[in-house]
């Protein structure tokens, strides 16, 4: 570990995977110093070596684990962390259901582990990765920040566990600045097509399953229910570039400089339907997309779109990037690297 001492580095943790690398790109090139912690068991180096690549500038990378306390401490000890951004965790809902306590020993334990850390190194400002998941199936769309939240599968639970383990911390600690971020749907990819969304094994989300029928690792998709009451029966999302994604955690991160406790959604506001993604990305893509009508996913819910006013107005940031920019950056990465950071 290389000792350095500035007053604007940020540890990312988990900032070798799919939003963390993008984060921490746009960081380099703002002009943070970036510390990565990451156990890479849903990520590779090669992402972080690609980021540098871009940015002409080198993040402190670090193998390790969110659990592991001494080590924590030994990098909260050797870099003037000023703040965090907490990425780290598992993300699959359904292996979350088959093995619920692998995410609550990751996510929740990790989290407290890593808030404990900073605890002791006396550093206070955390971007937190939260997700829409937490509103579980809402009453109505678009969602608003105030909705009720409700868990529907482990990895939700964790999500809503860690939200109000941070909200607890506010409580009784208020001099700490939190800011707890809803993703919808993240997609797309930085438009170098150097890095992007390296799912390991057959996708579990949409765009990475259609940009695999695409270049032909697939034969067909399998759309989960065209019964919804949607516009044409298929499920609807609110799909957001992970370049805007990432832009949202840098303006987090600035709204921190004056505001103590955010709780944003961090969407487009626009909803589009498994349909509307498989033509936009076939007429980007030029290629066809065969697809079947299959039954409905055990617990998807029919729409889910944010109301991206309360984003606006706390961090001055709204998601620029349309839908076509979302299927055409996802689909330079997916041509250029067919087997995502596997190097052949
Ligand atoms: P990802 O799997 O690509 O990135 C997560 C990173 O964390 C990986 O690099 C992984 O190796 C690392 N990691 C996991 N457990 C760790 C541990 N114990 N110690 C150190 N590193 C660890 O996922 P992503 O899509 O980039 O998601 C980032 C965060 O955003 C996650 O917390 C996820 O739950 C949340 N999120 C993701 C989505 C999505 O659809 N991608 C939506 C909402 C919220
Ligand atoms: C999108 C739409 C499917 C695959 C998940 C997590 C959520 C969050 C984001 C982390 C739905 C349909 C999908 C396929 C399909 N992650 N679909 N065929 O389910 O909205 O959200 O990822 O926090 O917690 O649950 O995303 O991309 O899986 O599905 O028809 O092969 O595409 O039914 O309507 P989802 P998704």
């Amino acid at each position: 570990m290389k000792f350095k001492s500035t007053i604007s580095t940020v540890l990312v943790t988990g900032g070798a995977g799919y939003i963390g690398s993008h984060t921490t790109l746009l960081l380099l090139q703002a002009g943070y110093d970036v510390v990565v912690l990451d156990n890479f068991v849903n990520s590779k180096p090669e992402a972080l070596r690609r980021v540098a690549e871009i940015a002409a500038r080198e993040p402190e990378i670090i193998k390790g684990d969110i659990r592991d306390s001494d080590l924590l401490d030994q990098l909260f000890r050797n870099f003037s962390i000023f703040a965090v951004i907490h990425f780290a965790g598992l993300k699959a809902v359904g292996e979350s259901v088959t093995n619920p306590l692998t995410y609550y020993e990751n996510n929740v334990c990790g989290t407290v582990s890593l808030l404990q850390a900073m605890t002791r190194a006396n550093v206070t400002r955390i971007v937190f990765s939260s997700s829409a998941t937490v509103y579980g199936d809402p009453a109505s769309v678009p969602i608003r920040e105030d909705f009720p939240l409700k868990a529907t599968n482990p990895y939700g639970a964790t999500k809503l566990y860690i939200e109000e383990i941070l909200r607890d911390i506010y409580r009784s600690e208020p001099h700490w600045r939190i800011a707890i971020l809803r993703y919808f749907n993240p997609a797309g990819a930085h438009d170098s097509g150097m890095i992007g969304e390296d799912p390991c094994g057959v996708p579990n989300n949409l765009i990475p399953y259609i940009a695999q029928v695409a270049v032909g690792k697939l034969s067909e998709l399998s759309i989960f229910g065209s019964d919804y009451d949607t516009h044409d029966g298929t499920g609807v999302r609110d799909y957001i570039h992970v370049m805007d994604l990432a832009e949202g955690h840098l303006a987090a991160l600035n709204a921190l400089e004056t505001l103590s406790l955010i709780t944003c959604n961090l969407g487009t506001g626009i909803g589009y339907s498994v349909l509307d993604m498989v033509n936009t990305f076939s007429e980007v893509s030029g290629k066809p997309i065969p697809y079947r009508i299959s039954n409905r996913r055990l617990g998807d819910i029919s729409q889910c779109y944010t109301d991206p006013t309360h984003a606006r107005n706390t961090l001055n940031w709204k998601a620029g990037r349309g839908l076509t920019q979302i299927c055409g950056d996802h689909w330079r990465w997916q041509l250029k690297n067919p087997n995502g950071y596997k190097l052949e």
